[in-house]
């Protein structure tokens, strides 16, 4: 399957943080619509789409949100102080621009400080470029949200962008569901929000759909570098098939079968155990009387910067292990 940069480049630029997916909702629903049975939206705002069929119930969910930062208080002097929405650290922000949903920018400065690695988010502020007060009194008040400004690039085999988590595993959905395998299966395609601060779409996605098999589409690190963290992963290896995170320890039969039907497709394949976060399986693998889950992984290095790096064949090759367990 051919990679198709403009949708992935819509995904990746569209604004969407924790709690305000309404723009990447209406993107997603606009792609899919006319492949899907039925869309649905629940009361969290996860975007659910079915293919119907009279076997098993098999969910995919691939999370809609980004990382982002919160303005808590805009002070006398124009300057902005904010927390972040989800995995954001302040020593990784420094310098960086940041913009809101209404293409307004700032670039996130800090006080004097003796030792970078130590800063505190209360030590950092957002610079919005103007010295009028009304300015910024009109334009930016509490509970406002921002993200990372950076724009899409690719190179003949890798992509970088910002949000590839998740909005890859989003476009890698979006393509299954478009390419759709003849199936008996009952398949939901869930776009879920809220996981960047604690997975809480998928929670009560899994728990109405109640599947027989559920598995999750996320990005997982890489050990590519050579003092970096120790693990397994490498971008162009393939599809990783995850054993194991802060989420979840995958269930054996999922794995021997996201294992079986690598191989007898021929698809690359790599084991993932992750040693820090979770994804949407997390929850869902909990819901009710327990639901055997696993997690199809993409390898990228740079997770939660402005410029997260994958692999388009990677990404090929997941798209052939989900279209693998609709068909089974
Ligand atoms: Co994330
Ligand atoms: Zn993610």
């Amino acid at each position: 399957m051919n990679y198709n940069k403009e949708l992935m480049k819509k995904l990746s630029d569209c604004f969407a943080p924790s709690g305000r997916e309404k723009n990447i909702r209406d993107m997603i629903i606009n792609e899919i619509k006319d492949y899907a049975d039925e869309i649905s939206v629940d009361t969290l705002g996860n975007l659910i789409a079915r293919k119907k069929g009279k076997c098993k119930k098999i969910l995919f969910s691939a999370h809609m949100d980004q990382i982002g930062l919160i303005i808590t208080h805009v002070d006398e002097k124009g300057f902005l102080r904010f927390s972040n929405v989800g995995g954001v650290h302040a020593k990784e922000i420094i310098g960086l621009r940041m913009v809101f949903d209404n293409g307004l920018e700032g670039v996130v400065c800090s006080e004097e400080i003796d030792d970078k690695e130590k800063v505190e988010m209360s030590k950092l502020f957002l610079d919005v470029a103007s010295t009028s007060k009304d300015f910024v009194k009109n334009n930016f008040k509490i509970g406002d949200m921002c993200v990372f400004k950076s724009e899409y690039y690719e190179t003949e085999d890798c992509v970088i962008c910002k949000a590839a988590d998740d909005r890859i595993g989003c476009y890698i959905l979006i393509e299954a569901l478009k390419s759709h395998p003849k199936t008996d299966n009952d398949v939901y395609y869930v776009f879920s929000v809220q996981e960047e601060v604690g997975c809480r779409g998928a929670k009560t996605a899994g728990y109405s759909i109640n599947p027989d098999l559920a598995i999750a589409i996320d990005v997982t690190a890489t050990g590519d570098t050579e003092d970096g963290i120790k693990m397994d992963v490498k971008i162009g290896e393939g599809a990783a098939i995850k054993l194991m995170d802060k989420s979840i320890i995958t269930h054996p039969e999922v794995k021997d079968l996201l294992t079986d039907l690598a191989v007898e497709n021929n698809i690359k394949y790599q084991y993932e155990v992750l040693e820090f976060g979770g994804t949407d399986a997390g929850p869902i693998h909990m819901t009710r009387d327990g639901v055997p889950s696993g997690v199809i992984s993409i390898p990228t290095r740079n997770l939660h910067s402005s410029g997260e790096i994958f692999n388009k064949s990677d990404v090929a090759e997941c798209i052939k292990l989900v279209q693998a367990v609709i068909s089974k």
